[in-house]
């Protein structure tokens, strides 16, 4: 099966891109990372993606003002000069409108730093720990319009323990988010998921199942 053009979003440091690029790196692994955005130019994962010989290139969203569309545009024009067929969000900050969304329906993922639906939003860490949770995650999912919503692929778990900051947390969510995502975009990039209304089936089962 031909390996699946993947281009990853990024603001910032990378760590998700980094793990999507070495999962990549097996011939028999489903997707390539044929490009990376960021829309910020400082991001470091930006060095990261060339160090490792990947095309990128920075749409910085100041150049468009509050024209979000225009700014999406810019995006779509890169992302079909490149041949892109599936998007991977990698801490990239930036809501997108439905417009864009609507472009890759189905095929654009996001990782978020908890155990959707608790904590959509930012500062996921921070909320679980002064909610008290005893379990805190992470959760890759298909975008749709509303932020942090879309059907879920893959989820893994992580204990809060005692004593836990902000940073050790983070760490802990940060580690299996690096295994959840290279999964998820297998199963999108191998044809395994289907959406069945605001729901994931994975293999024809509902995720989490057996
Ligand atoms: C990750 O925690 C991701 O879940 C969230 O933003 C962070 C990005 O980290 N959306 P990195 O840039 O992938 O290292």
């Amino acid at each position: 099966m031909a390996r699946k053009r993947v281009a990853v979003l990024i603001s910032g440091r990378g760590s998700n891109m980094v793990a999507l690029m070495e999962a990549a790196k097996d011939p028999g692994y489903p997707a390539e990372i044929a490009l990376v955005i960021s829309n910020e130019p400082a991001a470091d994962g930006l060095k990261r993606a060339t160090a490792a010989g990947i095309p990128t290139v920075v749409v910085d969203h100041r150049r468009f003002g509050k024209d979000r569309e225009g700014f999406e545009r810019a995006l779509q024009h890169e992302l079909e000069a490149h041949k892109i067929e599936l998007v991977c969000l990698a801490g990239f900050m930036r809501i997108l409108t439905p417009w864009f969304v609507k472009q890759w329906d189905g095929r654009l993922l996001n990782i978020h730093p908890a155990l959707l639906p608790a904590f959509k939003g930012l500062n996921t860490h921070a909320r679980a720990l002064a909610a008290g949770v005893k379990e805190h995650g992470a959760s890759v999912h298909l975008v749709v319009p509303e932020m942090d919503s879309g059907p879920i692929i893959a989820q893994a778990a992580v204990p809060v323990r005692d004593g836990d900051t902000e940073a050790t947390l983070a760490a802990r969510v940060l580690e299996v988010e690096h295994k959840i995502y290279p999964q998820a975009l297998r199963l999108l990039a191998e044809g395994r998921v289907q959406m069945v209304g605001d729901r994931c089936l994975v293999d024809g089962r509902p995720v989490g199942s057996a």
